[in-house]
């Protein structure tokens, strides 16, 4: 493993060695047991779109594994005005020892990868989000202390997330239905890779229109905001498109007994969930939240650390 771009590009066995180390670092830092890993090593982190999670985890794991983080705003460096990614990706490698980013453009995150000498960490772009889905599957394990032979289902919009998760549970076992409303299916050729990996690791992809279809027997029930950053102008025409694809309590209910309601946060109530499910008993988000900061510990230590 060199960068985490997508979860497409890590074997089942490599995203297996994330979610063990998590669990372990988590742990140890849990008993009070100091980490150095990382000590002395910096982390870029370049943001072109807002956060909460991603940046207070990133930095605060590094931290924690004895490094430092360095916040750069895209309004604040050069790349805002016009350097190329490049020159970028070149003098930040002879400065940091990994560089985290939050785009727009997936290829832009590989071409930083293409062009810099340091591991490549993907923060969310309009294509992916396998930091997320990689904390999401370790609260799965978590909850079920497995991950093959789970059912997710995710409904709402065919984004970042629901593109992610499709690879994230095709590679480690776990049934995937999607349900969307029509004409906002997750991107095509995600879901033609995600079927490849799932006839190897022996699991389902469906996707539909139906959020009762899709949440049927299902032990984890995904969904994620209608409206992701840089869609804001399409607000009204979504809402009124994704009328009857709520999250609520008779669709948490459709899904059966045991089941977890899970989102990548940040959540709009009244739109994507219903306050019930997401405030409600069923509802792992703040674990899921936490477990953005031990997975990524394990990502860096991994990358930058060579563990
Ligand atoms: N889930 C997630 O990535 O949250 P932020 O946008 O707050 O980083
Ligand atoms: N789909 C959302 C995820 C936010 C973490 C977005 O891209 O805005």
């Amino acid at each position: 493993m060199k960068h985490l771009l997508g979860l497409n590009h890590l074997s089942r066995e490599e995203i297996l060695e994330i979610l063990l180390l998590a669990e372990k670092l988590k742990n140890e830092t849990r008993s009070g047991i100091e980490h150095h890993i990382l000590k002395g090593k910096t982390l870029a982190m370049i943001f072109t779109k807002s956060s909460t999670r991603t940046r207070v985890s990133f930095e605060t794991g590094m931290y924690q594994l004895g490094g430092n983080a360095i916040f750069l705003s895209s309004g604040d460096i050069q790349l805002g005005r016009g350097e190329t990614i490049g020159d970028t990706a070149k003098v930040l490698s002879r400065y940091v020892d990994g560089i985290m980013i939050r785009t727009y453009r997936q290829s832009d995150v590989e071409e930083l990868a293409v062009h810099g000498s340091v591991p490549v960490i993907n923060g969310l772009t309009d294509l992916l989000h396998p930091c997320q889905v990689l904390a999401d599957l370790f609260t799965v394990y978590e909850e079920f202390k497995t991950l093959e032979g789970k059912k997710l289902a995710y409904v709402g919009d065919g984004n970042n997330m629901a593109n992610s998760l499709l690879y994230g549970c095709s590679k480690t076992g776990v049934d995937i239905s999607v349900a969307t409303p029509p004409g906002y299916e997750p991107d095509a050729g995600v879901v033609e890779n995600a079927r490849m990996f799932a006839a190897q690791s022996g699991c389902s992809v469906s996707l539909g229109n139906d959020p009762m279809e899709a949440v049927r027997d299902a032990d984890v029930i995904y969904t994620d905001t209608w409206i992701s950053m840089g869609m804001e102008s399409e607000k009204e025409k979504r809402v009124l498109a994704f009328a009857g694809f709520m999250v609520d309590a008779n669709l948490m209910s459709a899904a059966g007994p045991g089941a977890i309601f899970l989102h990548c946060l940040p959540a709009y109530r009244g739109f994507e969930v219903s306050g019930e499910v997401i405030d409600g008993p069923s509802s792992r988000v703040l674990d899921e939240a936490e477990n953005r900061l031990h997975v990524q510990k394990a990502i860096m230590a991994i990358l930058m650390g060579g563990s």
